[in-house]
């Protein structure tokens, strides 16, 4: 930036098994997101690769790339990222509409969707209309609507209140539990702490701490 270089991820090192709950924390700055879209193929690194279930997605092209994020990515974001001219059920069908999914399948889904995160009631609304905590719980219908095998979520709890933030927590505990593999990120350790089963912190784009590491460590002889 202005000629000088950000090293936003530093010899980085991460492997993240199928079906984990897993815990990106640090504070701000520290490499979160670059890291989370680095892993949703919609940042690429410098040097180093990135391998999803086998793909190397750092060396996909541009259609592999597009199709990955499609059909194996959710995100969810802390600001929504909701379109405000469609209602809850239109954004929930908008990446089903991108996959060619036809129309009476498509609405079936997301009105699925929508009863699964307890919105059926409100599809018809506009995300004006909606709480935060109703918003994010669309974002999370919309972010599952391709079925993803990866959930990326960013700072999902970031612009809600505790009592709205634990409902949201306890959907993305709920999707982990039925096979879901999440990432979350959070500046919040405690919030990690409570759900992830495995969390690291990121400081100036290292790992400064891994709790499978921690976990693996002999115990210290008395
Ligand atoms: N688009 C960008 N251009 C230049 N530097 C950036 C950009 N985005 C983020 N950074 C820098 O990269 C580092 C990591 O940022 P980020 O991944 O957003 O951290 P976090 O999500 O943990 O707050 C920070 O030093 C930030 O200032
Ligand atoms: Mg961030």
């Amino acid at each position: 930036m202005g000629g000088g270089i950000v090293t936003a991820l530093d010899r980085l090192n991460l492997e993240v098994e199928e079906g984990a709950f897993f815990g990106i924390v640090g504070r701000s700055g520290s490499g979160k997101s670059t890291l989370l879209n680095l892993l949703g193929g919609l940042d690429t690194p410098s040097s180093g690769s990135v391998e999803i279930g086998g793909t190397l997605i750092t060396d996909a092209d541009t259609d592999t790339l597009a199709r990955y994020r499609r059909e194996k990515v959710g995100f969810i974001f802390q600001q929504f990222n909701l379109i405000p001219s469609m209602t809850a059920l239109q954004n929930v069908e908008l990446p089903l509409v991108f996959a060619g999914v036809a129309p009476a399948v498509r609405r079936r889904r997301a009105e699925e969707l929508l009863e699964k995160v307890a919105l059926g009631p409100r599809s018809g609304h506009r995300p004006t209309e909606l709480s935060g905590g109703e918003q994010q719980r669309v974002a999370i219908a919309r972010a599952m609507a391709n079925r993803p095998a990866i959930l990326l979520a960013d700072e999902p709890t970031g612009n809600l209140d505790s009592a709205t933030a634990g409902s949201v927590m306890d959907l993305l505990r709920r999707t982990n539990e039925e096979g879901q593999t999440i990432l979350l990120v959070t500046h919040e350790r405690p919030l990690a702490d409570s759900c992830c089963r495995r969390v690291v912190e990121l400081r100036d784009g290292r790992i400064v701490f891994d709790s499978a590491a921690v976990a693996a460590l002999p115990e210290t002889p008395r």
